[in-house]
């Protein structure tokens, strides 16, 4: 199954990504993910996404494709995988069109995760994620069980720098003008799923659930 999750800032893609994966068995690619890894690993591929991100703007097409593919060509992703945050730009969906048609192995569906952005910017604000496992919380709909601390492996939570209102006001700005054009483009390649993203998050993912498994 190849699945991609398109969505604006702060939808819910990651919190939803990884019980989708687990249901279907693919791994979960998540561009933003990956970038903040090689953030905090002050790789070459961090140093050139950085700045971008802390801004709130798009990494370069040139930076996130090569860093894509190379997670694409890993023994996992080749059965199926879900893709959270790529592509984000027609160019992107176009360039990993060509990656996979190349390989002989299309997309099945692309889900898109609906959210007003008053409720994105309350729920931005409330997050909280763990620097390690990436585990994600929310102060108010879902807490950690001990105030800022990791269930999973006891780590302190974070809140990531690109979260300031702010740059979230940017994030949401590029999403309407660079990745909603998605939309209408996987529509007419009758690839798109439109899943109401307010509710509870297992309301949520039986949503997108029913979507993946009708398709
Ligand atoms: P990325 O990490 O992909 O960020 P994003 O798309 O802005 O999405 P978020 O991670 O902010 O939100 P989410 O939809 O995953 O929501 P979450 O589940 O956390 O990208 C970061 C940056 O990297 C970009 O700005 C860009 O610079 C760069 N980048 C990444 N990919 C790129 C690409 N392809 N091209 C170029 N640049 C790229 O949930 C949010 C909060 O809401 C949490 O607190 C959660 O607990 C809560 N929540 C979730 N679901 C619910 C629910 N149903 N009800 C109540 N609360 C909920």
């Amino acid at each position: 199954m190849r699945i991609i999750l398109v969505g604006p800032p702060g939808a819910g893609k990651g919190t939803q990504a990884g019980r989708i994966a687990e249901r279907f068995d693919v791994p979960h690619i998540a561009t933003g993910d990956l970038f903040r890894k090689n953030v905090s690993a002050n790789t070459d591929v961090g140093r050139r996404a950085k700045a971008a991100m802390d801004r709130g703007e798009l990494v370069p097409d040139d930076v996130v494709l090569e860093m894509l593919r190379a997670r694409l060509d890993e023994p996992d992703a080749k059965a199926g995988f879900l893709l959270d945050g790529f592509p984000r730009t027609v160019a992107q969906a176009d360039a990993l069109a060509t990656m996979l048609h190349n390989g002989d192995s299309p997309l099945d569906a692309v889900v898109a995760v609906r959210v007003p952005d008053e409720v994105i910017v309350s729920r931005i604000a409330q997050r909280r994620s763990c620097p390690v496992c990436g585990r994600i919380y929310n102060e108010s709909t879902h807490p950690a069980a001990i105030p800022g601390v990791c269930d999973a492996d006891g780590e302190r939570l974070v809140q990531r720098s690109d979260d300031m209102p702010e740059v979230v006001r940017t994030r949401l700005k590029v999403y309407h003008d660079q990745t909603e054009p998605l939309i209408a483009y996987y529509r007419e390649r009758d690839l798109l799923r439109t899943v109401d993203g307010v509710g509870p998050v297992e309301e949520v993912e039986a949503r997108i659930a029913k979507e993946l498994a009708e398709r």
